[in-house]
Formats: structure tokens, C-alpha cells, sequence
């Protein structure tokens, strides 16, 4: 086809997906995380810039370590996996999710389109020192997680309340996956639950964990980390004062 026809295609068709109420970012095809270009694509949750927040905290406890092994539970998209694998040179990053099609699209991230500025050119410097995180199918709520010794933890879990729905833009309710979203209203901590306790069998002593969490159930989320036998547990805000996130040492 004439290139000047085929552009015209596929604005056409872009625009044709945003009237429907597409997110932007899945018809362009990526989301700005972390000074980053992150592919997204339908079946991946978009990721917000609050969860950067969460990265900036591990990145600081990383940056403090030797070669830092860290897991990252619920990956989706694989944004915090690669930014830490990216800013904490010589970290070995562990991530999980259940959906095979998060997990084909954090596989599929390019690194070198990864690194701050770059556009699709590859810097040497921005690999260097770059170990690619493993990305593995496991369900976080069974007791199914990779066996091994980790320094830190990272979860962005599912979170909101199926009641909660009411309050949500059609455009996330129709088009995100909500396998990532929602968590029944009779048990909206299970997640958290099951994140304390891998964080008890896979933390070394002293080791460090983050969650994000939902900013309606801060101290019912950090009550769930201190009842496990979870140490220092935390609420951090974000940028508006929300409770945001917990953390904790083992
Ligand atoms: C809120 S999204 C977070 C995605 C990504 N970490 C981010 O911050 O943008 C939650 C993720 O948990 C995954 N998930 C849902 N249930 C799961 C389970 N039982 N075990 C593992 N992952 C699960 C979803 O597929 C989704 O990718």
C-alpha cells in the first residue's frame, strides 16, 4: 500500500479506538513510567504514576546493597521490575504475575527503548550493569512463588473494591483488565495477606518490603503486615496526602 495511504489507515483506525474509548496509551502503545517509554497493550494494566513513587523507595533500599535480589509480585506491564533492574545496576529481579498476556508484554519490553531519552536507540550505558528481570507465571494467592532468598519485595496487587466500580472512568471499567483492578468486597486484603506471608518465607532477615495500597484501607492494610509478624510496618503518602503505601522489614 502507498505509505501516505497506509498512515492515513491507521490514524483513521487510532481515532476510531479513542471515540470508542480506548485509553490513549493503548492505541499509541506505550506509557511514560519513570522517565521511561513502557509498552502497553490490551490485557496489561496501564501504569499510573503513583506506583513511581513506589519505585523511587525501592530504588533507594537497592541502591544501599550489593548485586540486590529483589521480587516483584503482580508485575503486569513489568514497570517496576525494569525500572529497578534499570536504575540498580547488578540488581537480579524475580517478577510474577498470573496473566499470560502481562507476562508476554513484560517480556516483550526493550531495554534499550527503556532507557531515559534514548528513543529506540540503544545506549551502551543505559545496559550497563543491566541484569533483565526473570519473569515467571505463578498465582500470588497460592503457594506457588519462586523459591529463593530475597533482599526486597515490590507489589502493586489488585486493590479496589467491586463496589468502588461507581466511581471509575468507562474508559479503565471497559478496557483494563480486571483480573488487575478488583478484589471482592468481603475480602479486599487477600492480596496483602498473601504478600505478607511470601514476604515471611522469601525475605532475609531484615530484609524490606513496599505495597501499594488502597488509600480507603491504610491502616487495615498495615494492621494485615504487623498481625503476620511483619517489623517497622509504615503508611507512606502520595504526592496528595493519600495513604498510599506500606512497608515493612521482616
Ligand atoms: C494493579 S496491577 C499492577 C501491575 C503493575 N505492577 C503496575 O504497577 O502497573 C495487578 C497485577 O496483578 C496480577 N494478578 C492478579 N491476580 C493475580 C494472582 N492471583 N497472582 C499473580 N498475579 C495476579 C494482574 O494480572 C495484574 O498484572
Amino acid at each position: 500500500m502507498d505509505p501516505g495511504l497506509e498512515a492515513s489507515a491507521a490514524l483513521e483506525e487510532g481515532l476510531q479506538r479513542l471515540l470508542a474509548g480506548e485509553p490513549l496509551q493503548y492505541v499509541v502503545g506505550w506509557q511514560e513510567f519513570y522517565g521511561r517509554r513502557f509498552r502497553v497493550a490490551p490485557g496489561v494494566l496501564i501504569p499510573r504514576p503513583e506506583t513511581e513513587i513506589l519505585v523511587r523507595e525501592a530504588c533507594v533500599r537497592a541502591l544501599q546493597l550489593d548485586g540486590p535480589r529483589v521480587l516483584d509480585l503482580c508485575t503486569g506491564s513489568g514497570c517496576i521490575a525494569w525500572s529497578i533492574a534499570l536504575e540498580v545496576p547488578g540488581a537480579s529481579v524475580t517478577a510474577v504475575d498470573l496473566s499470560d498476556d502481562a507476562l508476554a508484554v513484560a517480556r516483550g519490553q526493550n531495554p534499550a527503548f527503556l532507557h531515559p531519552g534514548s528513543g529506540s536507540e540503544a545506549s551502551s550505558s543505559a545496559k550497563e550493569g543491566l541484569i533483565a528481570p526473570r519473569f515467571l507465571k505463578a498465582d500470588v494467592l497460592k503457594e506457588d512463588i519462586p523459591g529463593g532468598s530475597f533482599d526486597i519485595i515490590t507489589a502493586n496487587p489488585p486493590y479496589i473494591r467491586e463496589s468502588e466500580k461507581v466511581h471509575m472512568h468507562r474508559n479503565v471499567l471497559e478496557h483494563e483488565p480486571a483480573m488487575a483492578l478488583f478484589v471482592p468486597d468481603d475480602d479486599p486484603l487477600v492480596f496483602y495477606r498473601a504478600i505478607a506471608r511470601h514476604a515471611l518465607a522469601c525475605l532475609v532477615p531484615a530484609g524490606w518490603g513496599i505495597v501499594e495500597i488502597n488509600e480507603a484501607l491504610g491502616s487495615e492494610t498495615a494492621a494485615v503486615f504487623a498481625a503476620a509478624g511483619l517489623q517497622n510496618v509504615e503508611i507512606l503518602r502520595d504526592f496528595f496526602g493519600r495513604e498510599r503505601f506500606v512497608t515493612f522489614n521482616r
